[in-house]
């Protein structure tokens, strides 16, 4: 590898480590550029994407019961969100607290500088008063600057499935960031997709429409738009699995040929063997009391969870130790 390619930056060195690898793999983040971002708003409006109208459904119902422990502080307090996204299911949630004449400041961080800059629009526009500082970070890296930190108390909040789009290991090493990220006393409220029957969980990943299809197939898209690359995407189909054990869903992109992938910008080809699979994401199911047990060892104390009517979601209120 000359350094020349390394000048590409973060997602050219990524492909390159990725598709070198074996097994392959490409990151789950660079899903998210502005057209996988407008794929993702249409995966959370199918019936089958349950997680988020779940999630949504907690937040409607139990905002007040969510947003007590903070406010009973009765301090001013910064809400950080890691992963923002549209800001919907915060909005909820930014609305109570303006009812109630909250001191507050909101850090909506993400890794999707087009997403953030769209939130920040619909909040001037839904809460003009609101203090608004947008931070374009990783998780990982937002909470070791800590940008956010005024000496006020915090409430984190890390919904939608976002914890659950990293293996076990790499859970540990997100809580890890977490109580490091966060002070003494400050609340954690995270996201946890639960465990249920498998097939309400491989339906969420592999509608009949092929939305997904088309999202998981917009990083080899990305590829060629942003690599120069000759990848025909008809080549390869999008196949998630679940493991009931693990909990983990698994995307995968499996190249239906032998075939030859050339990169222009970077130079570079890559060989597929015929049905050789590209890993791109996982999202990870758990049980309450498998989040119960990573309270403890990432050293926060369980405030409460709060689940939908159904079981399918849970969002857990932590507190740091
Ligand atoms: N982070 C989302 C999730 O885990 C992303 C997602 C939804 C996804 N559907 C997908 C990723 C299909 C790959 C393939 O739920």
């Amino acid at each position: 590898m000359s350094s020349k390619n390394l000048d590409f930056g973060t997602f050219a060195q990524d492909v390159m480590l990725g598709l070198s690898a074996s097994p392959k793999s490409l990151p789950s983040k660079y899903f998210y550029n502005a057209k996988g971002d407008k794929l993702f708003q249409k995966i959370m409006a199918m019936p089958e994407y349950y997680l988020t109208k779940k999630e949504f459904e907690i937040f409607e119902t139990q905002y007040e019961l969510i947003l007590d422990p903070i406010l009973n502080l009765d301090q001013p307090f910064n809400l950080v969100e890691l992963g923002a996204g549209d800001g919907l299911k915060t909005k909820i949630l930014l609305k109570y607290l303006k009812s109630r004449n909250a001191d507050f400041e909101y850090f909506p961080i993400d890794f999707s500088g087009s997403v953030l800059q769209e939130l920040e629009e619909s909040l001037k526009d839904e809460f003009p008063d609101l203090s608004v500082t947008c931070l374009e970070d990783t998780y990982r890296g937002s909470l070791v600057k800590r940008l956010w930190d005024n000496g006020k108390p915090n409430l984190i909040l890390f919904l939608g499935s976002n914890l659950g789009n990293f293996s076990q290991e790499e859970a540990f090493d997100i809580l890890d960031h977490l109580r490091i990220g966060a002070a003494h006393g400050d609340f954690v409220l995270i996201g946890i997709d639960l465990k249920k029957d498998p097939q309400t969980i491989l339906d969420a990943y592999h509608d009949p429409e092929g939305i997904t299809r088309d999202f998981n197939l917009n990083l080899l898209d990305r590829i060629n738009q942003e690599l120069d690359g000759d990848i025909d995407l008809n080549t390869f189909k999008h196949w998630p699995c679940y493991d009931p054990i693990s909990g983990e869903c698994r995307s995968y992109l499996v190249s239906l040929k032998k075939q030859k992938i050339n990169l222009k910008a970077l130079d570079q080809s890559f060989d597929f063997e015929a049905f050789e699979s590209v890993f791109t994401e996982i999202s990870k199911k758990y049980s309450l009391k498998e989040i119960e047990q990573f309270a403890e060892k990432g050293g926060f104390e369980s405030v409460q969870n709060f689940t939908d009517s159904e079981n399918y979601f849970a969002d857990v209120l932590w507190r740091r130790k």
